[in-house]
C-alpha cells in the first residue's frame, strides 16, 4: 500500500493537531498532512509547551493502523527513524545526530525534533486514527534548541525538509508493513542515544536510575537497575 498525501497549509494555527482531529472527525483519509506555519499553542509530550515561531515545520499527519494501542506507540519510532534519516539528508556529519528515547531527534546533544502521537480508539481498543504531530526546528530553533539550517551543508527550507521527510515516511513504513517492528528497532537503537549508559528516567512518582539497556518489541525503555534487574519502562522521561 502506498500513501496518497493531501497536504493542506495554514499560514497561522492553535495547533495542527487540533485541526487535523476536526478534519479525521469528518471522514477524512489517511494521508492528509495539516501543516502550520507558526502555531499560537503547539503542545507537546506531557502537556508541555512547543514554541512554534515561523521558520520551522509544524506537521500533523493522519494514519489509520488499525491495530492494539500497545502496537500503535511503534510508530513514534518509524516516524523517529524517518526523521532522523530526512535530516541526514541535509547535514554532512550524521554521527551529530540521536535519537533519544522515546521519540526525540538531538543535535550536538540539543533537541532538534519532536514526535507526539495521539490516537482515537474504537470501541474494541483498536486505533483507528492515529495523530501524528512532529515539530522540527529549521531555521528558528527557540533557545537552547538546534535548527538543521545550523549545521547543514547547503540551504534547507521548511518546504524542501517536508518533501523529504514525508518521502522517508513512505519508505519506512513499507518496511515496517513487510517485515514489522525488528528492522526499524533496529536502526533506532543504532542511532540511540545514551546506550549503555547511566540514564535517569523521571516516573510520574518518582525518579529511577539505571543503564539504558535498549528497547524491546513494544519500544518499551529497557533500564537496568543496580540490583541487576531489568525494569521496563513504558512512559516517562529520560534524564542525563
Ligand atoms: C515533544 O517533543 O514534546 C513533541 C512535540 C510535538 C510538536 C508538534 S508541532 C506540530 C504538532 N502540533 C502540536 O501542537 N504539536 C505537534
Amino acid at each position: 500500500m502506498s500513501l496518497n498525501w493531501t497536504i493542506k497549509e495554514y499560514e497561522s494555527v492553535e495547533s495542527t493537531q487540533d485541526i487535523l482531529k476536526e478534519y479525521a472527525s469528518n471522514g477524512a483519509s489517511e494521508g492528509l498532512v495539516i501543516v502550520g506555519e507558526e502555531q499560537k499553542s503547539g503542545r507537546g509530550r506531557h502537556g508541555n509547551v512547543w514554541d512554534a515561531p515561523k521558520g520551522n515545520l509544524y506537521m500533523s499527519l493522519l494514519l489509520k493502523p488499525n491495530c492494539p494501542a500497545a502496537v500503535a506507540g511503534q510508530y513514534s519510532f518509524i516516524i523517529a527513524v524517518a526523521l532522523s534519516d530526512a535530516i541526514s539528508s541535509f547535514i554532512d556529519d550524521v554521527h551529530i545526530k540521536k535519537l533519544k528515547w522515546p521519540n526525540d531527534v538531538l543535535i550536538k546533544d540539543k533537541k532538534c525534533a519532536g514526535i507526539l502521537l495521539e490516537s482515537e480508539l474504537s470501541v474494541d481498543g483498536i486505533v483507528s486514527d492515529l495523530y501524528v504531530g512532529v515539530g522540527v526546528n529549521i531555521l528558528s530553533p527557540p533557545e537552547d534548541k538546534i535548527g538543521i539550517s545550523d549545521v547543514s551543508k547547503g540551504d534547507v527550507t521548511v518546504q524542501s525538509f517536508l518533501k523529504e521527510f514525508l518521502g522517508k515516511i513512505e519508505y519506512y513504513i513499507k518496511i515496517y508493513n513487510k517485515n514489522g517492528f525488528s528492522d526499524i528497532s533496529e536502526l533506532w537503537m543504532s542511532q540511540a542515544y545514551k546506550l549503555e549508559e547511566e540514564i535517569k528516567v523521571r516516573l510520574p512518582n518518582k525518579v529511577i536510575y539505571g543503564v539504558f539497556e535498549g528497547i524491546d518489541s513494544d519500544g518499551t525503555l529497557l533500564l537496568r537497575l543496580d540490583n541487576g534487574e531489568v525494569q521496563a519502562i513504558t512512559a516517562g522521561e529520560v534524564y542525563f
